[in-house]
């Protein structure tokens, strides 16, 4: 887990948040053990910000891997961050079983998605 929270701490100045000054780095692990990177990245018009989660699953999905194990949210503040309900559910299409790594400086806590998005509405849902 050590490593995948220095992966997120080596791209966290990445970050693209001159609005918020808030900077988020995130580290998707898939089951195949490969490793994709994203920050959130911010936007003068600011609804269209996307937050670090979801860059770094739409970049492991638009690479044909599919099959998310582990998440990792990393900020640079003493308490870890949770991902955004928005983050939650994109990250439930892929796995609603993925484990959630949030990291701050002094304190890692982690999650199964599950315990963070109970009830997710999911694909299965739509038959
Ligand atoms: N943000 C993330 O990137 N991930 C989160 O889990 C929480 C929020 C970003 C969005 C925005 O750029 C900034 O943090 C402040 O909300």
């Amino acid at each position: 887990m050590e490593e995948l929270i220095a992966k997120a701490r080596e791209v966290i100045n990445n970050a693209y948040a001159p609005y918020s000054n808030f900077k988020v780095a995130a580290v998707v692990k898939t089951k195949s053990g490969k490793v994709y990177t994203g920050v959130n990245i911010e936007n003068a018009s600011y609804g269209l910000t996307v937050c670090a989660e979801r860059v770094a699953v739409f970049k492991a999905v638009s690479e044909g891997d599919r099959d998310i194990d582990t998440v990792v949210v990393y900020t640079d503040t003493d308490e870890p961050t949770p991902p955004c309900g928005a983050c939650r559910q994109v990250i439930a299409e892929f796995n609603p079983n993925a484990l959630i790594v949030m990291a701050g400086r002094k304190k890692t806590v982690t999650a199964k998605l599950s315990e963070l998005l109970p009830s997710a509405f999911t694909k299965e849902r739509l038959r």
